[in-house]
């Protein structure tokens, strides 16, 4: 764990240049646009440790697997988002040295994520080999308000002497993947060209044969007018630039504009790209950057409007709310349904920025509150349009007649992840993807979703538990053998009780769904029967296993168990582990990590949160009181969902401390991995947490229900939710619950049991504030 980024509220703050941390720094303060992001390498040349990251969404290489031993139903590729040519390089040579803050000495350092308006900046000092004191302000952004276009500004200053500087704004394309199997590059080059104060850089992926325009404009002013420069080109295969130099007097700024574009041949026809990219230059030219920040500030405002959690009294928790919001923002923002949300967005490489079950377990409910209800719906609908995939995914482990087992990583509906027993027998994913479909109608109320699009998929996915359970003789009971739960320190385990609930919670649902669809809407069930080929007695079977399948349990401890035989484990708490050996996917063999009874993340609870209203608070406590000292919170996802269970079984202390481990899990590095990159996913988990832990909020019945509790550190907190046609603040100080209606449309709430109509404009206070 690491403590080095100061808290405040709306600003990310790292004080003070620490080379050991610049890996982490590059990733905590990434920026982004949900078309493209950018770890926060340094403008300037940096000879020291660094992973240099920019990622286009939707650009994606099928890298060749690295397998040992190969199985027939292997998938063949490992498919990464690309690091993509980097747009954000300035080379600075001062008196003709290289400006790269790993040779100089470094006087000053500060980087500024601000979150309220959407920008980097950095300052620094340093003294260059000759003695010559320089200062640099860098800020830039990737922009809300023109999605493909991104600015920095880069302002430096001689301190101490009157010398030269030359300047060289590039586009570097010869940049590779550090997870690349085979250390390939995977980008060619299309062309590149230019023009005065211009360049264009055109790649193609290899393979997949996707064509990204990089294009860059700059401009040099002194503060008071454009200086005209004498430029040179630079240009050598994958690189283009611009190079000039200029006298630099001591106490006189001089400030370099640049103006970057990233077009890519998912959103133009190929040979339009460059001249694309050169209107949309024009435009962002023409606005100059203060205009384009203006905007940026604007558009973040829009979103914090609908989206900000303030917490008085904490500013460590508040801090770190924000992050997590800003973050998920600058991942996805929801209007392709192409694009999904990777575990590490566009903040490394880990994962290959693929989407797993995270979206619909962690994200979706996050962007169901806080954005319109297409931006939830773009998420399904990218499932739904993978479900042939999904098809052909189950085929190739030999499942038939319309089976889906929708990938556990994908990024085009295909499976294209290696690790069998951990990864791809978590089948528990096709329930993350049923479940996403119920939660999105429940909280929504879109129930024609279901008619559209829902069923087929639901189909899909209970045909495919139907095949994958076996019956079992001796139990006179349907199993699931040979799968791995959430926890995935537990590989090819027989009933897996999560895995086993949602099958048969899946097979309920498709029965709802088939029978609702068929009064609903008739002509759309005949479609999709006639598509599907369902067939009505395929429900016997599923009918069966619901009543029939095996759940392991101890009735002693009256706890359910995670899989056949947990309790053959010795059950040392994690309390007795020694702290050197955690994580302990650092630091122990994986033979001795699957045999202990360590648990990586939610499982069995995991179950409860998703279905709590099936168990009774008694169960729920003794299945928590049992799991969670076994748990060691390796997963991002875990916190979380140990967070909302302890705030609704009422143990504040617990729910806080699972709070900040969420909250603050990559700020504070609490895992030692920020480095390869932010949890985003994990970052709509913290969301939750507040939101569903300390509000208590749920949807039953159509209607929101909060049920609060206010951490003992906070003197307050509140929250924005949209739903159906409400745009609700929701305020818990220590003296009331306080809800106001923003929105264009009255609802009924239910605060601590009682019902509250909110019609627009108006504000309902809950009369009695009752700590849980
Ligand atoms: C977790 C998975 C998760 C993946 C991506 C793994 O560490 O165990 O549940 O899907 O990370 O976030």
């Amino acid at each position: 764990m690491k403590n080095y980024i100061i808290h405040d509220e709306w600003n990310i703050v790292e004080e003070g240049f620490d080379p050991a941390l610049n890996n982490i720094s590059e990733s905590i303060f990434s920026i982004g646009n949900g078309r493209m992001g950018q770890r926060a390498n340094f403008e300037e040349d940096y000879s020291g440790e660094s992973l240099q990251g920019s990622y286009i969404a939707g650009v994606y290489y099928p890298d060749k697997t690295r397998v040992g031993w190969w199985k027939n139903g292997y998938p063949d590729y490992f498919a990464k988002v690309l690091n993509a040519a980097n747009w954000i390089g300035i080379a600075i040579r001062v008196n003709g040295q290289v400006l790269d803050l790993h040779m100089a000495e470094v006087l000053q350092f500060r980087r500024v994520l601000n979150m309220r308006e959407g920008y980097l900046m950095r300052t620094f000092t340093v003294r260059m080999p000759d003695g010559a004191i320089v200062s640099v302000e860098a800020s830039r952004f990737c922009s809300l308000v023109d999605g493909e276009a991104a600015a920095i500004r880069y302002r430096i200053t001689a301190d101490n002497f009157n010398g030269t500087v030359t300047v060289c704004p590039y586009i570097d394309g010869d940049v590779s993947n550090k997870d690349a199997n085979y250390d390939e590059k995977f980008w060619d080059e299309v062309s590149r060209s230019g023009s005065e104060s211009r360049a264009f850089l055109t790649l193609s992926t290899k393979r997949t044969g996707f064509w990204v325009t990089t294009g860059m404009h700059y401009t040099v002013s002194d503060g008071s007018e454009d200086v005209v420069v004498a430029e040179q080109d630079v240009a050598r295969e994958k690189f283009v630039g611009k190079s000039f130099g200029l006298p630099l007097t001591k106490g006189e700024p001089l400030t370099v504009y640049k103006y970057a574009v990233n077009l890519s041949s998912e959103n133009h026809p190929k040979q339009t790209l460059e001249a694309r990219a050169s209107e949309l230059l024009d435009k962002i030219v023409a606005k100059g950057f203060d205009q384009m920040l203006a905007e940026q500030a604007t558009a973040w405002a829009h979103k914090w409007a609908e989206s900000d959690i303030r917490i008085a009294g904490d500013v460590a928790a508040q801090q770190a709310i924000r992050f997590n919001i800003f973050q998920l923002y600058q991942t996805y923002t929801g209007e392709d349904d192409r694009l999904n949300i990777g575990p590490k967005g566009f903040t490394g490489e880990k994962y290959g920025g693929s989407t797993y079950w995270d979206t619909e377990a962690y994200c979706l409910p996050f962007y169901l509150a806080t954005a319109p209800p297409e931006v939830a719906r773009n998420l399904l609908l990218y499932r739904y349009k993978h479900l042939p995939k999904a098809i052909e995914n189950a085929e190739k482990l030999g499942f038939g007649s319309g089976a889906a087992l929708y990938p556990m990583v994908t990024i085009n509906g295909e499976e294209c992840h290696n690790e069998w027993e951990i990864t791809f027998e978590e089948i528990h994913r096709n329930g993350a993807v049923a479940f996403a479909i119920y939660n999105y109608i429940r909280y929504t109320g879109d129930r024609t979703y279901l008619a559209d699009h829902g069923l087929e998929v639901l189909i899909g996915i209970a045909r495919f538990w139907a095949q994958r359970v076996s019956w079992s003789a001796e139990r006179r009971r349907y199993v699931i053998l040979g799968v791995t739960g959430p926890n995935e320190y537990e590989n090819n385990v027989n009933n897996n009780w999560y895995t086993n609930t949602v099958a048969a919670w899946c097979l309920e649902y498709a029965l709802v769904a088939l029978a609702e669809v068929r009064t609903s809407a008739p002509d759309r069930y005949a479609a999709v029967v006639a598509k599907t080929t369902f067939r009505d007695d395929e429900t016997d079977k599923w009918n069966a296993i619901i009543q029939q399948l095996h759940y392991p349990m101890d009735d002693v401890r009256g706890i359910f168990l995670q899989q056949d035989g947990f309790l053959d484990k010795e059950l040392v708490p994690v309390s007795q582990l020694p702290s050197e050996q955690r994580p302990l996917n650092q630091h122990w063999s994986w033979d001795r990590i699957l045999r202990s009874c360590y648990i990586k993340q939610a499982d069995v609870l995991q179950g409860l949160y998703l279905f709590e209203e099936r168990f009774d608070l008694e169960t729920i406590r003794r299945n928590y009181d049992f799991y969670e000292p076994l748990t060691v919170h390796e997963s991002s996802l875990s916190p979380c969902v140990h967070a909302i269970l302890a705030a609704k079984l009422g143990d504040e202390q617990r729910a806080y401390q699972f709070y900040l481990r969420t909250a603050r899990l990559d700020l504070d590095d609490y895992n030692n991995d920020t480095e390869d990159g932010l949890h985003i996913t994990s970052m709509a988990g913290t969301w939750m947490s507040v939101v569903e832990g300390f509000a208590g909020m749920r949807v039953k019945d159509g209607r929101l229900h909060f049920n609060p509790m206010l951490p003992e550190k906070w003197h307050s907190y509140d929250f924005k939710v949209r739903f159906r046609g409400a745009l609700l603040t929701v305020d818990i100080t220590k003296t009331h619950v306080a809800l106001s209606n923003a929105g264009h449309h009255s609802v009924t709430v239910h605060i601590f049991g009682e019902e509250f109509p909110i019609a627009p404009e108006t504000t309902v206070m809950a009369p009695k504030y009752q700590q849980a």
